[in-house]
């Protein structure tokens, strides 16, 4: 980077927050992607860690005029390489920006986008109120959570990053900065920039702020083992717990054998233990006896579509360590993973999306852990590390569940984005006139081609 642009960035931000040591930069250059699948971090890099919106569209203006490319960077917890500088440039950290404020009456917290996954439920907990759903690493950050539309395990109930979030601040990759929605629950006016925003992955402008949706506290939660001694049964149960009116936060599919290994590793126990095929539902209610009668009808659902013994964990701290077994499972089997797939069919089809994995299964002779967001329909299929298999092997594997997936009227990912990783799959999902839209639309955003380039787009 020469030094005159290195001098206009402290400028903008301050001495201490250019960063250029190469022991400073290292902690930037990566995220959670597989390291097997992972581009290369440029080493010609500078970490900028502005203060306030207004730094943040001089540091956009400047790398405008210099043609330089930036790199939004949020807490590095992302599965596709969305943020990886690729290419020499600015990483743009938002962590000093990480205040949170809640208004109570609108139920409604002003997050700017340095602030955690966790910062964000604590400042809820602490007015009175909650964000329910748990889209991902808590240590990941309300700029990055919204750019890559997180999902995570607490879906059902309230919705994904999208459908929580009502107002975005951003600023353009021109530098203009500009507020899309608010505290406001309804918006017609003109096409819906901030949903476009939401889910781009740091390639049309740069979230600093956001105002997402809250929920009351509910007195009562639980969260509850179905085991099943087989898949079709565990998975046929999903939606009728939902045509019976049951609205759990989430319904997760594990299998036993998995996250008992998870929890061995990580020192705490998998509570369940009969049937290999389970699934992990959290029921949330206002009331102790809402509780009481939506588990009852749960259970009666359950056992009449051929459940074994459910297992109910009602402590606080028990349900923590179940959630934290079930987060934990992509970290404990990342050192031996050449790839983590995320696609997403409707959920009627999970069933036969799980049978085509057994099938590949079989013709391989390998083993393909498998778990995932059961209500939502999003799977994640685990390509291991295999004796032998070169990296076409891999690579016909993947091409064959994602075509079954869209066959199936699915989507090549529901959860992890495109970022870089799965540039070369898009045009399959969505090619000709759907990619020329996209990219005339990334052209209107960022004439210069300056923020996030080599991203999304192939
Ligand atoms: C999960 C991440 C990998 O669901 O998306 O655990
Ligand atoms: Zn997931």
């Amino acid at each position: 980077m020469r030094e005159e642009v290195l001098g206009e960035l402290r400028s903008i931000v301050g001495m201490d927050w250019v960063i250029t040591s190469e022991d400073a930069i290292k902690p930037y250059l990566y995220d959670e992607t597989p390291v097997p699948i992972r581009p290369r971090a440029s080493d010609d890099v500078v970490v900028v860690k502005p203060g306030s919106t207004e730094e943040v569209s001089r540091i956009l203006v400047l790398a405008n005029k210099y043609r330089i490319p930036v790199f939004p960077r949020g807490g590095g917890t992302g599965l596709a390489g969305a943020c990886i500088p690729t290419i020499s440039g600015i990483i743009l950290s938002l962590e000093r920006m990480n205040r949170v404020t809640v208004d109570v009456e609108n139920l409604i917290a002003e997050a700017e986008a340095g602030a955690t996954l966790r910062d964000l439920m604590n400042a809820a907990e602490k007015a009175g109120l909650s964000f329910q759903p748990h889209p991902g690493d808590e240590g990941a950050q309300i700029g990055g959570l919204i750019a890559c539309n997180a999902g995570g395990a607490r879906a059902i109930k309230t919705g994904i990053m999208r459908n929580c979030v009502k107002g975005i601040e951003v600023v353009l990759p021109t530098g203009e900065i500009a507020k899309l929605g608010g505290k406001i629950l309804k918006n017609n006016a003109g096409y819906d920039l901030m949903q476009l925003i939401i889910g781009s992955e740091g390639t049309l402008g740069i979230i600093t702020k956001a105002w997402i949706r809250l929920q009351p506290i509910d007195a009562a939660a639980m969260t509850i083992i179905v085991p099943f001694d087989n898949r079709e049964k565990a998975l046929k149960a999903v939606p009728k717990i939902f045509q019976e009116g049951i609205i759990p936060l989430a319904v997760e599919y594990v299998e036993k054998r998995l996250v008992e290994r998870v929890a061995r590793e990580i020192g705490l126990r998998w509570p369940c233990n009969s049937g290999e095929y389970q699934l992990m539902i959290i029921l949330s209610e206002p009331s102790e006896e809402a509780l009481l009668s939506t588990s009852e009808r749960l259970l009666n659902i359950c056992e009449s579509l051929g459940a074994l013994g459910s297992v109910a964990a009602e402590a606080r701290r028990e349900q923590e360590e179940v959630l934290k077994i079930r987060s934990e499972i992509y970290t404990t089997l990342k050192p031996d993973m050449v790839d983590i797939l995320d696609v997403t069919v409707p959920p009627s089809k999970l069933i036969d999306l799980i049978r085509a994995i057994n099938e590949i299964e079989a013709k391989y002779g390998v083993y393909i852990p498998v778990y995932g967001h059961a209500g939502d329909g999003n799977l994640h299929i685990h390509l291991m590390r295999w004796n032998c298999w070169s990296e076409e092997d891999y690579e016909i594997v993947r091409r064959t569940i994602y075509d079954i997936a869209i066959g199936m009227g699915g989507t090549i990912t529901g959860e992890h984005g495109i970022g870089y990783v799965r540039k070369k799959y898009l045009e399959s999902f969505a090619g000709g006139r759907l990619l020329e839209l996209m990219r005339e639309i990334k052209r209107i955003f960022d004439p210069n081609g300056i923020l996030n380039p080599d991203k999304v787009l192939p």
